[in-house]
């Protein structure tokens, strides 16, 4: 045969594989998918059925957070208060910021809102295309796509880091992750199938989550194992691979909890810009990686009996901190800048973590009592 007709032979077939690949994935999806809020059934779209766009954005940026477990609540609670774009766009920002506050990276919660504002002004209907989503706040080139494929059964290539793990398995790609991307990207838009492309992008995913898992993948359950190479190498944990990871730096500082006798809490509203852009605190130092940075009370924004009430660690992306916690009782008006939440709007504040976890430190309990106005919050 000649080399030019090996060539197109040899494409066709990768071709007719990768078609295998995407209708063995999409049958195993059919009976296999997890049920989740924001979902239709696998093949109810050529059926006439829409999924709400709304609803799609909202768990794909929630989504970009933490875990499909975690976010089932965050969702429910979000579109059970506002259950369309309107209604979010007409919500007061620090009531967004409150529901979102445990989910982290802050600045997207404000996008949320901003994206939902100028959606809901231009009519309420989220574009159908990956460009024009991409225009949107807070949507870059992963959500647009994971939008156009869900809500809009666009032929999308969706790559998160589910889509990674099947893909350098399936191909044993050896090339460290950070550098593999670009050919990860080409093999997923090869992939995705004419028809169902919106199924195809929830079932690599949904693959990823429960066969495919980083630690002790379940080969023997997978669809694609007659088509995965990694499986040859008897080692498919190793992939993706990956370079060793450098150390996060340590940051230090105090935290300052001043409790009145009733058992409110002094909180301040950290600036609108940088992390945690816009959230409420407890009174800090500033977090320094100085190993003499100010972490004693004699750093205290205002004198009071400061007692030391333990240490609590957080890690953020870029740097792990370290907070001394200190406890004080202090009577009268808050000082300039500060407020009093009472004990029962604790837990409705817009308390990250962090600050969760410095003032459990010192008055454990204090952010799990039920307000009246977050009963159904996710804890
Ligand atoms: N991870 C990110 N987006 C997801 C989705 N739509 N379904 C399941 N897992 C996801």
């Amino acid at each position: 045969m000649a080399p030019l007709d090996q060539t197109r032979k040899a494409s066709q077939k990768a071709a007719a594989d990768d078609t295998d690949i995407a209708s063995r994935l999409l049958a195993w999806y059919d009976a296999h998918h997890r049920d989740l809020p924001w979902r239709i059934t696998p093949g109810a779209f050529a059926r006439g059925v829409r999924p709400d766009p709304y609803r799609v954005w909202m768990s794909e940026v929630m989504l970009q957070q933490t875990t499909v477990e975690a976010v089932k609540a965050y969702f429910r609670n979000f579109v059970e208060k506002w259950p369309t774009i309107e209604a979010l766009a007409a919500a007061p920002t620090e009531d967004v910021m409150k529901a979102w506050a445990g989910l982290g990276y802050y600045s997207r919660a404000r996008n949320l809102k901003a994206c939902a504002d100028l959606v809901a002004l231009s009519g309420g209907r989220f574009p159908d295309t990956e460009a024009g989503l991409r225009e949107l706040p807070g949507i870059g080139a992963y959500t647009a796509a994971a939008i156009a494929a869900i809500a809009f059964d666009r032929p999308a290539a969706v790559v998160d880091g589910n889509v990674e793990r099947v893909v350098t398995r399936l191909h044993s790609i050896e090339t460290p992750l950070s550098e593999a991307k670009p050919q990860i990207r080409a093999l997923v838009e090869k992939l995705v199938p004419r028809a169902r492309p919106g199924d195809f992008a929830q079932a690599m995913m949904d693959l990823g989550a429960t066969i495919c898992t980083p630690k002790r993948p379940r080969c023997m359950l997978c669809p694609l194992r007659a088509d995965c190479s990694a499986i040859l190498t008897g080692d498919p944990e190793r992939f993706p691979v990956r370079l060793p990871k450098d150390d996060k730096p340590l940051r230090k500082g105090a935290a300052f909890v001043a409790e009145r006798d009733d058992g409110a809490i002094l909180l301040r509203k950290r600036p609108e810009k940088g992390l945690l852009g816009g959230m409420t605190e407890v009174p800090t130092t500033g977090w320094t990686a100085r190993v003499d940075g100010a972490t004693t009370a004699d750093a205290a924004p205002f004198p009071a009996d400061w007692r030391r009430a333990g240490r609590i660690g957080h890690v953020f992306t870029h740097f792990a901190l370290e907070l001394e916690v200190f406890h004080a009782q202090i009577k009268g008006d808050a000082p300039d800048g500060h407020f009093w939440s009472l004990a029962h709007e604790i837990s409705g504040e817009a308390l990250p973590t962090v600050m969760k976890k410095a003032i459990e430190a010192a008055i454990p309990g204090a952010t799990k009592k039920p307000s009246p106005h977050s009963a159904k919050r996710p804890a």
